[in-house]
């Protein structure tokens, strides 16, 4: 082995040398003003922004494939490992952490969105968030849109990787259910479409999760339409209210719902008084394409429990949703969406699962019992309907396999201490009886390492499986055959990525 620091300037000479096309522009190292400051920026979990958090060696900002390809050449040359970031949400750091001396390439610079009214069609480059991508679809036509996450600031890059689920996913599926092609440089710094690339590396990249096959550059997706007006809505139940029952009869109304209507229940324990007395808040929050008298029809025929009025609801552009949905207040300028920056970082734990059958009302009863452990607001729970499209897409058409016959899935996320820690992984396994088994299945773009991980010195097949299957069932087989077809000295790798069936590492 080679001390860092000789490693490190090995690594920037060869970057010189490789490329003097503008590279010593957008490199930075721990010696240069901007480097926390560029290495923070995109930081989404600030659990992993202490002073004990390894730091990479070198960030890469690049202006132009030229570059990745630079980065990816030198990383290989002198044995520095590549973690690449787009938007830096990744739920455990993945992104900009790693216990290996490590680059870190920031695609940040790499976000140009171009929108085709005509096909329907947009090239959007990893770096460019999700509200960029909102953003530019609708200054180009009020009658498109794209089917992906709620939070305008994270990156299409990993968001898409992993699926991407949203609003519209009950009508239109998945994030990647619409990549219809995509620029990828692979670990010998090819450039490939989707007919280079062929179509078990094309299928692999829709879903299999990121840092595993090679840095996607763009995606080339497939837009959806939408009505000229929606109908969002958040009508809040407590206890006192009835949310037990509430809850429980939402589970069954699910089937019943139409596929223009997205519903999620946010669980909370909340203060009622100044005296410190709380009650559990169950939150529906609803996105509906179409306008609020079809709305409520449809809620009086499969949901007439929640009571649901004309007042509650707000009619609106689907643009104009996307930024209600982030939490702006309304009328906020739809320029919000450009902003990369949220106003405050928090530090979180977060788990998922999915569940097929209703919870009783008895086990809802000790879910509000373990919120009352944790002071007010500290931990939230979401429990986000499946069905509609999601049901017709097959388990195996992109790696993401939680399809037919989930009902919704659960995330779990609590802000971070140690004892919250050690309350999310009791109150998960609690869950057991109520949720999918054989495997336990979970949501790869909410990571969670307690899942499993891979060692970084020498993963096993066997031990990969462990967490591989709860995140992919079969198709994780597939994914492997994959990476060892395209990548199999390993190169591109991180606690959750695919490994090659014969690893030299
Ligand atoms: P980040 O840059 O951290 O990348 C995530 C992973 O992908 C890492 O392993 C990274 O190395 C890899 N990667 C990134 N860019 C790559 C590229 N160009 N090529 C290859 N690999 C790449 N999810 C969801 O489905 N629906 C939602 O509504 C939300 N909402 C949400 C809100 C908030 C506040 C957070 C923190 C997260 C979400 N998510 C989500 C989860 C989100 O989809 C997930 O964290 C994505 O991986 C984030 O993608 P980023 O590019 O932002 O992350």
């Amino acid at each position: 082995w080679v001390a860092s620091a000789d490693r490190h300037e090995d690594f920037l000479q060869c970057l010189l040398y490789q490329n003097s096309n503008a590279i010593s522009k957008v490199i930075y190292t721990p010696i240069n003003s901007s480097y926390s400051s560029v290495l923070e920026f995109s930081i989404r979990n600030g659990r992993f922004n202490t002073s004990a958090t390894p730091k990479p060696l070198v960030i890469v900002t690049p202006l132009n494939e030229a570059h990745i390809q630079a980065v990816i050449a030198c990383s290989q040359k002198h044995g520095l490992q590549i973690r690449v970031r787009s938007g830096g949400h990744d739920y455990e750091g993945l992104s900009y952490v790693s216990v290996l001396p490590f680059v870190i390439i920031d695609l940040i610079n790499m976000r140009t969105v171009t929108v085709d009214v005509g096909n329907k069609i947009a090239w959007v480059q990893a770096g460019a968030t999700l509200g960029e991508v909102y953003y530019r679809i609708a200054e180009k036509s009020r009658a498109l849109a794209f089917p992906a996450g709620v939070c305008p600031t994270v990156g299409s890059g990993g968001h898409i990787s992993g699926g991407g689920h949203g609003m519209m996913m009950r009508k239109y599926g998945l994030a990647a259910d619409h990549i219809i092609d995509a620029k990828l440089i692979d670990v010998k710094g090819r450039i490939l479409d989707r007919a280079s690339m062929g179509e078990d590396l094309f299928w692999a990249i829709r879903g299999g999760g990121g840092n595993t096959f090679g840095v996607v550059v763009a995606w080339k997706l497939e837009l959806v339409t939408v009505p000229p007006t929606v109908t969002v809505f958040n009508v809040t139940r407590t206890l006192e209210q009835n949310a037990t029952k509430l809850v429980h009869q939402w589970q069954s109304a699910i089937g019943k719902f139409d596929e223009d209507l997205f519903s999620r229940i946010f669980l909370s324990r909340v203060n009622t008084s100044q005296e410190g007395k709380t009650t559990i808040l169950a939150a529906y929050t609803s996105l509906f394409l179409g306008g609020v008298d079809r709305l409520l029809s449809m809620m009086q025929q499969s949901f007439p429990q929640l009571g649901l009025v004309k007042d509650d609801c707000i009619e609106m552009s689907w643009i104009e949703s996307t930024v209600y949905f982030a939490s702006f207040p309304r009328n906020t300028s739809l320029d919000v969406l450009l902003d990369r920056s949220p106003g405050s970082t928090i530090s979180f734990k977060a788990k998922t699962d999915f569940v097929t059958e209703p919870i009783p009302e008895i086990a809802l009863e000790g879910i509000w019992e373990r919120l009352n452990q944790l002071d007010a607001q500290a931990a939230q729970l979401q429990f986000t309907a499946y069905g509609g499209k999601m049901d017709e897409i097959s388990e195996t058409s992109i790696p993401f396999p939680h399809r037919a016959g989930i009902l919704f899935q659960i995330h779990y996320a609590v802000d971070w201490d140690q004892k919250t820690a050690s309350w999310i992984r009791k109150l998960y396994s609690y869950m057991t009886p109520y949720v999918t088994k054989n495997p336990r299945q979970a949501y790869i773009d909410y990571r969670d390492l307690d899942v499993g991980m891979n060692n970084l010195g020498n993963t096993s097949y066997k031990q990969a499986r462990v967490w591989g299957t709860k995140y992919f069932k079969n198709n994780f087989d597939r994914l492997v055959h994959v990476k060892t077809k395209v990548d199999p000295a390993n190169f591109f790798r991180n606690e959750q990525s695919i490994p090659p069936l014969i690893t030299s590492w």
